[in-house]
């Protein structure tokens, strides 16, 4: 009865497709089709997120991530070869004419090729794996210790043994290694720099460390890579690699206190001190000494403000003085509002800072 009923299914079936006109019953259109999604797919990978400057761990600045990019590219090779075999096989599969397989055949095809290569090619990957990442551990020999305390929802920055204090930004000699020592005041960050290293957690209770090494100087942009609340996309620094004399006098400099010359700065530094800003901010060569927010003492020369949530200039920082909260909702500075007759000169003294 199911056979009947099966037989007479087919042969409607049958029916149906003799009744759809020979224009539109064809193969070529569907090949076409499955031709257009595949380039349409391959264009989709190769020219999505890949402009080649940003910052990519495919755009390795340092030893530490050139590492993991020649991990990368090995991985992707060997995935390219074994997904072209298996392509070749399947398609030799299905033209080839058929046979009957022995049992013996059966049994080494599957012992060969379906478990003793893929052991083979995944037991070297994960060699190669352990390998790189025990030399992605900190490694002896430095030149500049670093330590790095991460905060909702910006970076201090400090330099052992100099009274350098600086917020999302790192200075480092291109072509030494910085040893970084990792801590958070609050919840769990993580710190990472695509393009010099892999990523490391800031843990609470806990000191973790690992190393900063550029091939060639340059900006590196780094970003908290743990979600740590609602302003974790805010979290950003920069790390900027010089050469020894400039990271030499950049750590002098950043060390010494700013002397307002100008009378706007004047001024402005007395505005500072009026409003405040000392209870939660340092500058060095003030009364303001407050730890609660980045210490401000190398303000105008940072690359952004808000650890990446805005331009550094004097309209955005005019804004951010006003009400940061527009900007990065939920930080922790609240509006300031300061006479438009003293803005002017504030922020010309906050931008002189160095
Ligand atoms: Cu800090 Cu995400």
């Amino acid at each position: 009865m199911i056979r009947r009923r099966a037989v007479r299914r087919g042969a409607l079936a049958a029916e149906e497709i003799r009744s759809v006109p020979p224009r539109l019953r064809g193969r070529p259109d569907g090949v076409l089709r499955l031709g257009a999604t595949v380039l349409a797919l391959a264009a989709y990978t190769v020219l999505t997120a890949c402009s080649g400057s940003g910052p990519s761990v495919l755009n390795p600045g340092g030893s530490g991530s050139r590492r993991v990019d020649s991990l990368w590219w090995l991985m992707f090779w060997i995935s390219v070869a074994v997904f072209a075999i298996v392509l070749a096989f399947l398609l030799w599969g299905s033209v080839r004419r058929r046979r009957e397989v022995r049992r013996g055949e059966a049994t080494i095809l599957v012992a060969v090729a379906g478990a003793a290569v893929p052991f083979l090619v995944l037991a070297s990957v994960y060699g190669v794996g352990l390998d790189t990442l025990a030399r992605l551990g900190t490694p002896r020999h430095r030149s500049v210790s670093v330590e790095v305390v991460g905060h909702q929802w910006w970076w201090e920055v400090r330099y052992p043994g100099t009274s350098a204090v600086t917020a999302n930004e790192i200075h480092i000699p291109v072509g030494r290694t910085a040893r970084v020592t990792l801590r958070t005041a609050d919840v769990l960050h993580s710190f990472w720099v695509p393009q010099l290293t892999v990523k490391t957690d800031l843990i609470a209770g806990r000191t973790n460390t690992t190393w900063l090494h550029a091939m060639r100087p340059g900006r590196y942009r780094g970003q908290c890579a743990e979600y740590c609340g609602l302003q974790h996309a805010n979290m950003a620094f920069m790390v900027v690699a010089e050469s020894e004399s400039d990271f030499a006098a950049w750590l002098r400099r950043a060390g010494r206190p700013t002397t307002p010359t100008t009378r706007a700065e004047q001024h402005g530094m007395q505005v500072f001190e009026r409003l405040a800003c000392g209870s939660c901010h340092t500058v060095r060569g003030t009364t303001a000494r407050g730890r609660v927010g980045p210490d401000l003492s190398t303000l105008g020369a940072r690359w952004s403000i808000g650890a990446g949530a805005a331009p550094n200039d004097a309209g955005h920082l005019g804004g951010w003085i006003a009400n940061s909260q527009t900007t990065k909702p939920h930080n922790k500075m609240p509006p300031q509002p300061v006479p438009a007759a003293d803005l002017q000169d504030l922020l010309t003294y906050l931008r002189s800072l160095h």
